[in-house]
């Protein structure tokens, strides 16, 4: 069984965002995003936020433009899920009625890699993401809307669309959604490429 065409879509379009404006999202990936991968199809699953993101999409910019059309047209294709329960500290039934992710490119598919996690995140505004950190290194990319990235060891980032955001291992940040919404992808590479952060 083969992927959802959408996802295909969705790569290509990461692949092209790269190529063109992110030298240092492809030297972080060294050749795990343009890689053939394997596939593993996964049952689609939605999510309360899902309708949000259709139906009032955060404002990219002009080379961002094709990531957010490639993720909204995926979105009924992937596997939305969240890392978090109202049991974990700074979350609770407003957050996660409002946020969720999927990966693309991860361990478990549906691109199969072992070296790379490409997943994509969407919180609403009025959010606040707590601080929390994860043994892998992290690069955000910011695709649509805006949010203040608050990281340990340097004064906060105001992102808004294209944006990269490095995080090294273990290194603790939050983000603050109050004003915006944001829909951003994270690369991932290191070693647990899965486990959940720690908060
Ligand atoms: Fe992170």
């Amino acid at each position: 069984m083969k992927l959802h065409p959408t996802l295909y879509g969705l790569r290509d379009a990461f692949r092209n965002y790269c190529t063109q404006y992110a030298p240092d999202i492809m030297a972080f990936c060294s050749d795990s995003l343009l890689q053939d991968h394997a596939e593993r199809p996964l049952s689609a699953q939605s999510l309360e936020v899902c309708q949000k993101l259709l139906k009032q999409p955060p404002g990219a910019c002009a080379t961002t433009q094709s990531l957010l059309d490639a993720v909204r047209s995926a979105t009924p294709h992937v596997c939305w899920r969240q890392s978090y329960t109202e049991k974990d500290a700074g979350i609770d039934a407003f957050y996660l009625s409002n946020y969720g992710w999927f990966n693309l490119i991860a361990p478990s598919g549906p691109f199969v890699s072992d070296t790379l996690r490409l997943s994509v995140g969407y919180w609403e505004k009025g959010l606040f993401y707590p601080r929390h950190w994860h043994e892998p290194e992290e690069i955000y990319l910011t695709i649509a809307g805006s949010a203040t990235f608050l990281s340990d060891g340097r004064d906060p980032i105001d992102a808004g669309a294209g944006a990269t955001i490095c995080h090294y291992s273990n290194q603790p940040h939050a983000a603050d959604f109050s004003n915006a919404p944001l829909l951003a992808a994270a690369f991932w590479r290191g070693r647990e490429l899965e486990a959940k952060p720690i908060l």
